[in-house]
């Protein structure tokens, strides 16, 4: 069982993909504080995560973590109190390892110790990250930390960053996690976000409420992509019920990249548990596809993804999505905001790195399934 349930995915942000080792208390007091200033927390996004970088070189002399002088001269417990203080909750990172990734010393043999030390610091979340294994079984090390989290007795989500190695989906439930990486790290490109995306294809099965897929988190905001490119990432990644951790700098946002991650219709596609992580339906060749999610009001999402170098029209069907038997059907582009009705095409003129998201709901009369008559009662 997980250390904590996470009925829908887990929202919020993370230091790595903007700062890297480059954090400090300042840094992400900053980034809570432009949390709340930006409203992002009333859309969900509660968790302020700390990378790699925060603790010093050793331990203690009674072999307890310390967080680095210099980048945290007044220590974790007060940046949580800080972050609890805006109504928001604390993210930290370890590896199962005997070291991080970034060479400081790891949790591997100190999980006991370790977990203590978070918890008492009011410490929400945990990424445990897979550097310096020294070839152990993952089950196993992830296993130790889980069960260190909840002897515990303190509720911190615990995040599973093995790089989809060894099959976290499989084993990580019983470790406790309520979400593990599928893959290798994300960088800031299409190439890298479509390359991740491809590699969800057979996880389907193994996403619901308390136990999550991880595509890794948000590159929207860096510069990396184009708007156009960013909304299709959002997109996406709602439609997979990923962990929505935003990985840009608050503090200095463009009105185009506020505009797509306070996307409230696009955040509740992802944060809706319909029976399903979303899926490809349809390849149609030349770079264009059909993804959909089923919604638990009976309606679907549907991304039209356009991955060619070319405006394109891409074009399915309310039946394709899954959504047969209806004589109309009512259709929200989540983008632009505009409604319109259907009597079963879903349709749209797609920019190139980009998509056309639609919610689709049956509207009309059930379609008789049977020839009329053949079951009338007289
Ligand atoms: C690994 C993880 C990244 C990040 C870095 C930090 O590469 O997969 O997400 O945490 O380590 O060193």
């Amino acid at each position: 069982t997980p250390v904590v349930a996470t009925q829908t995915p887990p929202m919020g942000w993370n230091s790595w993909n903007k700062f890297g080792c480059n954090i400090n208390e300042s840094l992400i007091k900053g980034i809570a504080d432009a949390m709340v200033a930006a409203g992002l927390d009333k859309l969900g996004y509660k968790y302020v995560n700390i990378d790699d970088c925060w603790m010093a070189g050793t331990r203690d002399s009674a072999g307890r973590l310390q967080a680095d002088p210099t980048r945290f001269p007044s220590g974790i417990k007060a940046v949580a109190d800080y972050v609890h203080g805006k109504g928001l909750k604390l993210g930290i990172y370890e590896s199962a390892g005997t070291a991080t990734c970034q060479g400081l010393p790891g949790s591997l043999d100190h999980e006991t110790t370790d977990a203590a030390s978070f918890a008492a610091w009011g410490v929400d979340y945990l990424k445990y990250d897979n550097c310096n294994n020294q070839g152990r079984p993952a089950a196993q090390r992830y296993q130790t930390m889980g069960d260190a989290l909840k002897a515990t007795g303190r509720p911190i989500v615990y995040s599973l960053c093995n790089w989809g190695q060894d099959q976290p989906w499989i084993f990580g439930p019983a470790t406790g996690g309520s979400l593990w990486r599928t893959t290798g790290d994300i960088s800031d490109s299409w190439a890298s976000m479509t390359s991740i995306l491809d590699q969800q294809a057979g996880l389907e099965p193994f996403s619901h409420p308390g136990a999550w897929n991880d595509p890794d988190m948000l590159e929207v905001g860096n510069g990396g992509m184009t708007d156009t490119e960013y909304r299709a990432h959002f997109s996406l990644w709602a439609l997979l019920n990923a962990p929505l951790i935003l990985g840009n700098d608050l503090r200095s946002m463009s009105a185009a990249t506020k505009a797509v991650i306070t996307n409230s219709d696009v955040i509740a596609v992802d944060q809706d548990w319909g029976g399903s992580q979303g899926r490809r339906m349809r390849d149609l060749g030349g770079g264009l596809q059909v993804w959909a999610k089923p919604v638990s009001d009976g309606s679907v999402a549907a991304v039209l993804l356009n991955r060619s170098g070319s405006t394109a029209t891409i074009t399915t069907s309310a039946a394709e999505l899954g959504l047969g038997g209806s004589s109309s059907y009512a259709l929200k582009d989540l983008w632009s905001g505009a409604t319109s009705t259907s009597t079963g095409s879903v349709a749209a003129s797609v920019p190139s790195h980009g998509v056309v998201m639609y919610r689709v709901t049956r509207t009309g009369t059930p379609q008789a399934a049977r020839p009329a008559g053949t079951y009338q009662v007289s």
